[in-house]
């Protein structure tokens, strides 16, 4: 913990208390009021939690003024770049970008651990075919703890280690199986010949009636997600899995409970609900139909892929996404790709209306993602999906932080109660 250089003074009725202040290595200082209740016998009150740091971490920082994500200290733009999702993957677990021969130990660890249990291909076939695949993510994942007894033990240091190494090999598996079995096609196993996004892409597309060869500019774009996707500080189903791991379940069942979060359409299911928006707006001529509901106050919708808590400039992700987005359509030779056409005259729009821009309203990851998930060729269906896997990484990782924290506490919040006072039972006969 950091050493706390200074205080806040709060004075309620005339007494006052001393909070002490930390200052992080980045971003705002913090009001430590752990001892508030105990001294003042009051509540702070952030539903929402908008002014609420809820945990000290070293794991990923953002800078929602500037527009900057940073993934123990490296730049998104970079990673994106220069680096591939297993090797963020390596440095969200530990820290530091791995030397060669730790890189391949790693991936080597990974690749033998992608093929699940046999008897988990029994779990799918309890659900309807057209159930959605996040549904059967949520089971199968959760159903994980059944089967590997040998890594749910939270205080066995190995067995965390085997258990984070596990997710982020089966999860792309599990994804695959959910999507293969949606449109009634058989599994295909993973391959361990195969990198990791190219893996995913042949378990998702392959069928043994042919040989399939996984394209190497989708399998770019396909790590490349991946690797936007990693990790992102204290979001709902982060914060959702270390609540969950506050009380010591095992780390399959924090997971997923983070899938089940993920789900929501103001979370991970913006990717699919923006694509959806956006076939639903059609043509460019209907954009401003849209913004006007958007705008309504009185209509619930909201342009999907817009906005974000924390970035109030751009989001990062959102840039490097757009730029692949181009990349990707012009190589695959849809670039007039008429959806992403409506994409960016709407952005363009948006960013010209005041009322986006007062309330610093602009595309977040989840507005061009779903356009390049839809030229590869996966349904709208599977958008969350590929978020929950790639985002499988930063939700162990912050896990294992909370877990190592020698310091960790059940998470309890309290509330603002304004239901009845005590009243006595009164029978039916009087009611
Ligand atoms: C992700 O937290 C993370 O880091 C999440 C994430 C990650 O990597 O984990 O980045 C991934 O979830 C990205 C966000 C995906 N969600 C969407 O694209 C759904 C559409 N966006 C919104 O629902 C909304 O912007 C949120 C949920 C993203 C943020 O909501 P906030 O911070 O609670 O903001 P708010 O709802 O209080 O909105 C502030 C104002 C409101 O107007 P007023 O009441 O002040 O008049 O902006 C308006 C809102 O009505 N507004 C929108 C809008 N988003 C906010 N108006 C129209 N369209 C929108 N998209």
């Amino acid at each position: 913990m950091v050493e706390s250089t200074k205080s806040a003074t709060l004075t309620i009725d005339g007494k006052s208390y001393d909070l002490p202040i930390y200052s992080p290595t980045a971003g705002p200082d913090v009001i430590d009021i752990r001892k508030l209740y105990a001294q003042s016998g009051m509540f702070t009150f952030d539903p929402g939690f908008t002014s609420t740091a809820s945990c000290e971490s070293d794991i990923t920082f953002i800078d929602g003024a500037k527009g900057e994500l940073l993934h123990r200290g490296y730049p998104i733009d970079q990673l994106a770049e220069k680096s591939h999702y297993l090797e963020v993957c390596y440095l969200l677990l530990y820290g530091e970008l791995p030397t060669a021969p730790e890189m391949e130990d790693f991936e080597s660890r990974v690749t033998n651990h992608t093929m699940v249990h046999e008897q988990m291909h029994n779990f799918f076939r309890g659900f309807r075919r057209d159930a959605h695949p996040m549904a059967t993510l949520v089971g199968v994942v959760g159903a994980m703890s059944a089967f590997y007894h040998d890594s749910t033990d939270i205080n066995d240091l190995m067995q965390r280690e085997i258990a984070s190494v596990r997710m982020i090999a089966k999860l792309p598996t599990i994804a695959a199986m959910a999507y293969k079995y949606s449109i009634g096609q058989p599994f295909v196993y993973p391959r361990n010949d195969l990198d990791y996004a190219s893996n995913f892409l042949h378990m998702c597309f392959a069928v043994p009636a042919e040989s399939y060869e996984v394209n190497p500019i989708l399998a770019r774009a396909m790590d490349r997600i991946f690797t936007l996707h990693a990790d992102h500080e204290q979001n709902a189903s982060t914060s959702t899995v270390r609540l969950a791991g506050s009380s010591g379940a095992n780390p399959f069942a924090c997971v997923a409970a983070g899938i089940a979060c993920l789900w929501g359409p103001a979370h991970g299911g913006a990717n699919q609900a923006c694509l959806e928006m956006l076939q639903e707006i059609g043509t460019v001529d209907r954009i401003p139909e849209f913004i006007a509901r958007a705008k309504d106050k009185n209509d619930p919708f909201r342009l999907m892929g817009f906005g974000h808590r924390v970035y109030k400039n751009f989001d990062p992700r959102a840039t490097v996404m757009k730029k692949s987005a181009d990349e990707v359509l012009e190589l695959l030779g849809v670039e007039n790709n008429p959806t992403l056409q409506v994409a960016k005259e709407l952005e363009r729009q948006a960013l010209n209306d005041p009322y986006f821009t007062e309330k610093k309203l602009f595309p977040n990851v989840d507005f061009y993602s779903g356009i390049i998930l839809e030229a590869m060729g996966f349904p709208t269906s599977m958008f969350t999906p590929i978020f929950a896997l790639s985002r499988t990484v930063g939700w162990i990782s912050q896990w294992k932080e909370m877990i190592g924290d020698s310091q960790l506490k059940i998470g309890r919040p309290r509330q603002l109660y304004t239901g009845a006072t005590r009243r006595d039972y009164t029978d039916v006969e009087t009611r």
